[in-house]
């Protein structure tokens, strides 16, 4: 039985012809929307949810939520008390104020979303933490961005080592017979007595939003912060490349530990006042179509390893669900390869559109819409008021069909702000103080489109997940019995690229199948599951540089079965 009816969704694109708005298209001209075009005051919570109140929209539905064991579904309305209770209890119980960091280290769960916005109406900044990580992952990230406040559940509070963290002031756990003492909050022990109304702390456009940490091919993971302007293309994207309208239900599947869960799993949609699906439950292809037929989601994000998983389960399975709601399908993180299109057009009777972008892009750059004629394997086009390039490395731009550097025009409204005390870092994504170089390599093709190549680091995309292998190989070195380790992505027909480690023991002992999955559980329980790598190999020892970096590039070589090439030239850095 369905929860509710189906309400038809108009199928015609919101935005009708890409040429014509890509040419005229001003941000300014979207500034209407906001109310901070009247009133010079920011915050994106009140954007997201309290104006939809005020404006009469209170009794629709913001979120659905299910879990194997929950089902839940929410008003904007309820999210507004929801979150302004938070608020008073953050501010009341562990003095948060505005620019302090809060992060928010749960499972996802509806109140994971009332924390978010509770921090947000606050003015502090929310930094989002996978459910996945562990200790060493959660102490890099705390203590390089001075967290004040964790809010968290009874089962990941053990990760976090409250006393290596000395601006680590509250945890705050939001679950139920929680071990209180003075710095740990029983979120529920105040939540009766919390106050419903809130006054929201008004900011500027500057001011900071969400702290998301990615990795890069060197050093710990970086904190890139983005700040309250970037709602402006949350907005427009949601609009434009998500295509939503008034009736749609959306499902975005990413977590919201990664920037396509927090400005597409909720800002996006919000802002857009569309119904959003949150799945909190474990991937399972049943539980997936499921979720999509009974909701009647119409609009779907995902991304090519989670298609491929479904691909893999099978087309007769998908017979047994209805899914004529969805009419909209979209795909990120990853090259979409030809056969799932060819699943999407089987299945849904739908091509699925890519998007490209960044945690540090913050929201779409490069993308096919539902009104262009997409060229399978192609990115698409660039977003309205985004100029993108292919770049060479002294920062000249090439013509069609030469492949070189991704790079987008600097200056649009959801870019990062900073990385967080790491200036340096942040100065040096730009060319001449004008280009953002991405990290990609692509070309342009003689029409505009924008076609993926690869990576040019060392970074590693497994299932949509960005993984440095800095952290893992930091991770391994720790392990008594390992001497050195380097670590790669392996293409793989289903993860697009899993972890590999290559590894040289301590002098004594033994190589072994038990070593090596010893090595993957260190991993595992220490800095994350994701992070573990699927394949090691044991070696005498690894290439190095003469100042003793390991030469990945090399352990590819290896890897890809490809010569080694001369390895007199490789930089000593
Ligand atoms: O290599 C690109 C890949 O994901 C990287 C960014 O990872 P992250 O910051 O974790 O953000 C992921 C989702 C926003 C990019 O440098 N990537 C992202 N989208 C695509 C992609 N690779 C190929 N095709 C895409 N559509």
């Amino acid at each position: 039985m369905r929860l509710e009816l189906y309400k038809a969704v108009d199928k015609t694109p919101n935005m009708k012809d890409y040429d014509s708005v890509y040419e005229s298209f001003q941000w300014e001209d979207t500034f209407d929307h906001f109310s901070w075009s009247k009133t010079g005051q920011y915050n994106m919570a009140y954007e997201c949810i309290d104006k939809h109140v005020e404006e009469g929209y209170g009794e629709h539905v913001a979120l659905k939520y299910r879990d194997k064991n929950v089902e839940a579904s929410y008003t904007f309305k309820d999210i507004m008390i929801e979150s302004n209770k938070a608020a008073n209890i953050f501010r009341n119980q562990a003095d948060v104020t505005k620019g302090d960091r809060v992060f928010i280290f749960m499972n996802r769960s509806p109140e994971l979303y009332f924390a978010l916005f509770g921090i947000l109406k606050l003015g502090a900044i929310a930094g989002p933490l996978f459910e996945a990580f562990m200790e060493k992952a959660v102490t890099d990230r705390l203590e390089n961005s001075e967290a004040k406040v964790v809010i968290t559940t009874n089962e990941l509070l053990n990760r976090i080592p409250h006393n290596k963290l000395p601006n680590l002031e509250k945890i705050i756990v939001i679950d139920d017979e929680v071990n209180a003492s003075n710095d740990v909050l029983d979120y529920y022990e105040y939540y009766d007595s919390a106050d419903e109304t809130f006054d929201i702390e008004w900011l500027k456009k500057d001011d900071g939003l969400i702290l998301h940490y990615t990795s890069g091919s060197t050093g710990q993971p970086k904190g890139v912060l983005h700040v309250q302007q970037a709602m402006v293309q949350h907005y427009i994207t949601g609009k434009y490349v998500l295509d939503l309208k008034e009736d749609d239900v959306f499902w975005c599947t990413a977590d919201p530990g990664w920037v396509t869960g927090t400005s597409y799993g909720i800002f996006a949609p919000w802002l857009n006042r569309v119904t959003n699906v949150v799945f909190g439950g474990r991937f399972s292809p049943e539980a997936w179509y499921e979720t999509l037929e009974k909701y009647d989601v119409t609009v779907w994000y995902s991304a090519p390893t989670a298609f491929r998983m479904l691909m893999n389960a099978g087309d007769e399975l998908v017979h047994h669900y209805d899914l004529s709601s969805v009419r909209h399908i979209l795909s990120v993180g990853e090259p979409l390869n030809p056969e799932v299109i060819k699943w999407g057009n089987n299945v849904f009777k739908k091509r699925i559109h890519d998007t490209w972008w960044m945690t540090e892009t913050g929201a779409h750059m490069i993308c096919n819409y539902p009104s262009m004629d997409i060229r399978a394997g192609s990115m698409g086009k660039p977003v309205p008021g985004i100029q993108a390039a292919i770049i060479d490395h002294q920062g000249n731009e090439l013509g069609p069909n030469q492949m070189g550097n991704l790079a987008i025009k600097k200056g649009w409204p959801s870019m990062m702000h900073t990385i967080w005390n790491n200036e340096a870092k942040y100065n040096s994504y730009f060319v001449d103080d004008t280009w953002y170089i991405s990290g990609d390599s692509a070309y342009k093709d003689e029409d505009g489109y924008y076609w993926f190549q690869g990576r040019v680091d060392d970074v590693i995309m497994t299932a949509g997940e960005r993984v440095g292998p800095f952290e893992v190989e930091s991770k391994l070195v720790e392990h008594p019995k390992v001497a050195e380790a380097g670590v790669i992505g392996k293409p793989d027909p289903i993860r697009g690229e899993i972890i590999k480690a290559f590894i040289a023991l301590r002098d004594g002992y033994e190589t072994s199948d038990e070593l090596k999955e010893e090595i993957r559980v260190f991993v595992k329980e220490g800095l994350a599951a994701h992070a573990a790598p699927r394949e090691i190999e044991f070696k005498d020892k690894l290439p190095k540089t003469r100042s003793g970096k390991i030469m990945r590039r090399v352990l590819k070589s290896w890897e890809l079965d490809l010569p080694t090439g001369d390895l007199s030239t490789i930089d000593d850095d």
